[in-house]
């Protein structure tokens, strides 16, 4: 491997969320954290060069978006999904929810239904009610373990005043990367109700290794024409403090409502580094993307091993794509609130599954995009708290 994933990056003082804000979310910054999701490793040098190349330029005026940044997300899409798109279906967004809430503020109207899939990744609720659009839930279901849609209960849902469903895929907090049957079934539905599918994509490249994420615009040009995808390279290569994504939008009409709401806004002008690093990214990222799937995938199984063996009552569910665990608690007798406020007391800080919504108690998520060793102290003192 040519990264050196182990390495232990100090990552205090550095103006990051996940450890400078720890005093702030866990009431002590003496926690490993294990909460937002972004990851401890080193971001990779052919994005660090580029950077570094950039800022010695030492001019930082407005940024341009050349063909050759678009060619590049062109390319990775292709190479890593199998996903031709147009150059025209291409725009720049500040953040992949940035892009769903344009979305929504531009594609919507006040008053409207908009379908969401808790447990999910929970700006997914703000976009939607603080935009005053009317949140309709439809709950995953787990079958054999693992998040499925639940169809019958989507069918009794629709009606003509829903517009929109937000789609988490690969899913966020359970790890599902949906498989092409489900994503068509549920293409097939929206269709027939004339509903814009938002495919939050930002996990898609992260898969395990044998599992293969499927575009949901990619399902067929009729799919396409209903479908906004967002993404980014932000989780991929730990960039996110850079605010880069991208739209994906088919249908010119849509497309024309977001260019519409990025001029209204004046939102979409873009940050040097970031279309700097997302370039860099995309057009030497393939190998390096290789190597930390491998290590990711390598420390979910040392979770779950672990848990099977010393914190048997938990369950982990098997995460077929993310840096993120999804475990169910509820044999320990605890709701996520209180599993959070004992691990804090104890030195981890974790995401309560609450905060994801419906059916998101019984469970925490555990971030193990960091150094094995970071993680085995921090499953030490989990099964130390759980074993009290
Ligand atoms: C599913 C999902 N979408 C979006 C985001 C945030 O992306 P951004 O920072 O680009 O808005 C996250 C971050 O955790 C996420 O998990």
């Amino acid at each position: 491997m040519s990264h050196n994933f182990d390495e232990i990056v100090s990552r205090e003082n550095s103006r990051c969320e996940k450890y400078d804000n720890r005093e702030m979310i866990f009431g002590t910054a003496d926690v490993l954290p294990m909460w937002v999701a972004d990851t401890d490793f080193r971001t990779p040098d052919f994005i660090v060069e580029a950077i570094r190349k950039r800022a010695e330029h030492e001019v930082f005026g407005y940024p341009a978006f050349p063909d050759y940044y678009f060619e590049a997300i062109r390319n990775w899409l292709w190479q890593q999904h199998s996903w031709k798109v147009d150059k025209s279906s291409l725009a720049f967004c500040p953040n992949v929810v940035v892009g769903i809430a344009s979305a929504v503020i531009s594609m919507t109207s006040p008053g409207d239904k908009i379908i969401v899939q808790p447990p999910v990744y929970f700006p997914f609720f703000h976009v939607v009610e603080k935009n005053n659009r009317l949140l309709v839930e439809n709950p995953l279901k787990i079958e054999n373990g693992k998040y499925c849609f639940d169809f019958d209960d989507l069918l009794g849902k629709l009606d003509s005043s829903v517009k929109m469903l937000l789609l988490c895929s690969p899913h966020n907090p359970g790890g599902r990367v949906w498989s092409k049957d489900e994503l068509q079934k549920l293409s097939d539905i929206c269709r027939a109700y004339n509903i814009i599918i938002v495919s939050d994509e930002i996990h898609s490249d992260l898969t395990m290794p044998g599992v293969t994420h499927f575009p949901f615009a990619a399902i067929s040009p009729e799919t396409a024409m209903s479908t906004v995808t967002v993404s980014s390279a932000s989780k991929t290569f730990n960039i996110a403090g850079l605010s880069s994504a991208y739209v994906v939008i088919s249908n010119p009409v849509l497309m024309e409502k977001y260019n519409h709401f990025m001029e209204a806004t004046h939102i979409g002008s873009g940050n040097i580094f970031g279309l700097t690093a997302t370039e860099a990214a995309y057009n030497n990222g393939n190998e390096w993307l290789n190597d930390l799937r491998a290590y990711v995938a390598s420390n979910h199984r040392f979770l779950s091993e672990f848990f099977r063996n010393y914190i048997p009552k938990a369950r982990v569910m098997e995460a077929e794509g993310s840096f993120l665990s999804w475990v169910d608690i509820s044999e320990l007798g605890l709701n996520s609130r209180q599993a959070a406020v004992k691990l804090a007391n104890a030195g981890i800080g974790i995401s309560p599954g609450y905060l994801f919504g419906h059916g998101g108690d019984n469970f925490i998520r555990i971030n193990v995009g960091c150094p094995q060793s970071v993680l085995e102290k921090a499953l030490i003192i989990m099964k130390q708290v759980f074993s009290e």
